[in-house]
């Protein structure tokens, strides 16, 4: 399907995810089904002022084609030169954060806060397309600040140039708590032409065919779910081709599932910290692949020990050795 002038092999997204969605990340998500991967939200002032540490969340693998950064912030024209900043000429799609709840962030004006104003809000999207003409320009709403405006935000938003919007089912006031409320996504729809990602708890196939039969939503974009299972897009991808496993990109490990996905958790931590081996160093790398290591860990026979080793670890070497002894299909 076509997101703008960007073409997916899906309608299946992984959420942009602070800490969690590196490229490491992004590539096995992709590797499993996902047919876009976020990048984590990217300061748009940090790009334009202090390039050389933002170099470290922009840094894409092979496998994401498409590619797409997130960039959060508020002023229209700091928006418009990081859009057409060199560093993100190889992004395709340039998706806009207004939903961020953090507080050290909203209190800045920025994320969930760009909810409470519209014209603001069109001004962005208009500043970033002024900025990067040739790209796809998306935006990432939530239901509202402390009240639900989404449908009128998202028709601003297509008013103002975006080519889709995500709508993650919560206020900013219930930051991550309390069930997502589908119905917004469904107002959302109504409201606008532009093709529209809901998100918001989906943990498996059926939560992606209740939001879809719902809403009429085009996409689905999943979050947390996916931390420690990125098999959940094989999964998904393949109910809907009466359980043959679609959409799988490049090689895939040596386990086969039911569905026909391949999955093994050690092959998605290796190819994980290759990746992040290729630009991320030191502390910064394993204090990342912990947290990835220690969430793939749920359910595994091993998983007490798996955590306990990885907290442990020092180094890459020490990750790997224990992805390679505890992780493989026989130990699941
Ligand atoms: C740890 C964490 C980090 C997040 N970082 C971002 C972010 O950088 N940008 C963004 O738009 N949303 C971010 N979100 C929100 C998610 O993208 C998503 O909207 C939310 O988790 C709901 O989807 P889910 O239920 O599938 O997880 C984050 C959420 C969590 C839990």
């Amino acid at each position: 399907m076509k997101l703008g002038k960007a073409e997916l092999k899906n309608n299946l997204l992984l959420a942009p995810l602070a800490g969690y969605t590196d490229a490491g990340f992004r590539a096995v998500a992709i590797r499993h089904g996902a047919a876009l991967a976020f990048s984590e939200m990217v300061s748009a002032k940090g790009l334009l002022y202090n390039g050389v540490k933002t170099e470290e969340l922009l840094f894409t693998s092979k496998y994401e084609i498409p590619c797409a950064v997130q960039l959060f912030g508020k002023e229209p024209e700091i928006f418009r030169r990081a859009a057409a900043s060199p560093l993100l000429e190889k992004f395709n799609i340039i998706d806009i954060n207004m939903g961020c709840p953090v507080p050290k962030i909203v209190k800045n004006g920025e994320g969930a806060a760009l909810m409470k104003d519209k014209p603001l809000v069109m001004e962005i999207i208009a500043a970033v397309k002024d900025g990067a003409p040739k790209k796809t320009v998306t935006a990432k709403i939530r239901s509202g600040f402390d009240r639900v405006n989404a449908p009128e935000i998202a028709a601003a938003l297509e008013e103002a140039g975006a080519d889709a919007v995500t709508v993650h089912a919560r206020l900013r006031s219930q930051f991550y708590a309390g069930a997502a409320d589908y119905s917004v996504i469904k107002e959302v729809k109504r409201s606008v032409k532009i093709p529209v990602a809901g998100n918001g708890d989906v943990r498996s196939k059926d939560d992606y065919l209740r939001l879809r039969e719902y809403t009429g939503c085009d996409l689905v974009m999943i979050g947390r779910a996916a931390v420690g299972n990125p098999r959940i897009f094989g999964e998904i991808s393949g109910a809907e081709t009466d359980g043959h496993a679609v959409a799988v990109f490049g090689e895939i490990s040596d386990a086969t599932s039911e569905t026909g996905v391949k999955t093994d958790k050690k092959a998605d931590v290796l190819l994980q910290l290759e990746i992040l081996a290729e630009y991320c160093g030191g502390h910064a790398l394993t204090v990342r692949a912990k947290k990835h290591i220690a969430a793939y860990s749920k359910g595994m026979k091993n998983s007490k020990i798996i955590k306990i080793l990885a907290m442990g670890a020092r180094s890459i070497e020490e990750l790997k050795r224990i992805a390679e002894k505890y992780m493989s299909a026989d130990n699941y």
